[in-house]
């Protein structure tokens, strides 16, 4: 069966990942901080391995990455994320938050890249997924958007916008070597961060995640999408 790496998979949508990967048969690598306290993650059966990884140190990235030489990966799923704190505000940004944030969300998942990209490429499916948002969306951040509402959470924005520049940036380096990159959002979900108002609950947006990635091809490389197949504007 394909093997996936899931980071950031101690709750919401990293853990459901999870949880529907190892479900359907594959063998899952989970990361993430602090598994001692990751008791939902440890109750997931199936072929699992839990790994401790803070994906803001880079040289802990390295060892992982080490420790799994040999080990093909078919996706690598680039989910850990943070927001920010609610209080991102013209007039009162915390720039070191801001900092932490482009850490976590946009370098992370670079990191993650390029310490895995052998295992991707040696792997059948070779699929590298960045967990993206609406608000990413330069289109969407607009007086009346059809998406979240525009301003605010400027942290966050930036991190995921520049992370979409990174699906393609890393969609054209690595396509002659077969990998395909997508940046796909899974809707305004219940988790930690989506909030308990969200719209969509986590087991349905990690379904259509899932679809999306079963229909994925060469040819969607440095696509941004949404869980449920659409494409979102740039
Ligand atoms: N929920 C939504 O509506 C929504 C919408 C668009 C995009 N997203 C994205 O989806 C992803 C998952 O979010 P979620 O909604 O499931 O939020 P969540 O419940 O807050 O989960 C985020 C996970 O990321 C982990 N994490 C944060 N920083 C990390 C780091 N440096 N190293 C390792 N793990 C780290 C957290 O670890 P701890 O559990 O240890 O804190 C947590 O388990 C994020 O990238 C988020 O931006 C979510």
């Amino acid at each position: 069966m394909p093997t996936i790496l899931v980071t950031g998979a101690r709750q919401g949508l990293g853990l459901e990942l999870t949880r529907q990967y190892a479900g359907a048969g594959w063998s899952v690598i989970a990361t993430c901080l602090q598994p001692e306290t990751a008791a939902d993650l440890k109750a997931v059966t199936g072929a699992l391995q839990i790994h401790d990884l803070d994906n803001d140190n880079h040289a802990a990235v390295d060892a992982l990455a080490a420790r799994l030489r040999g080990t093909p990966i078919d996706v690598l799923y680039n989910n850990a994320g943070i927001k920010g704190g609610e209080h991102q505000d013209f007039g009162s940004y915390d720039y070191e938050m801001w900092m932490r944030v482009l850490r976590t969300n946009l370098l992370g998942p670079m990191k993650m890249a390029e310490a895995f990209v052998d295992h991707v490429a040696a792997s059948e499916r070779k699929l590298i997924v960045n967990m993206a948002s609406g608000h990413a969306s330069m289109a969407w951040n607009v007086p009346e958007p059809p998406g979240p509402p525009p301003g605010k959470l400027l942290y966050y924005r930036t991190s995921k916008a520049g992370l979409n520049m990174v699906t393609r940036n890393l969609a054209n380096e690595l396509r002659p070597r077969g990998i395909t990159v997508l940046s796909l959002a899974p809707g305004h979900v219940k988790t930690e961060m989506g909030g308990a108002d969200a719209p969509l609950d986590i087991v349905p947006s990690v379904a259509g995640i899932r679809r999306v990635i079963d229909a994925t091809t060469p040819a969607d490389s440095g696509r941004f999408l949404l869980y449920d197949g659409r494409t979102y504007a740039w």
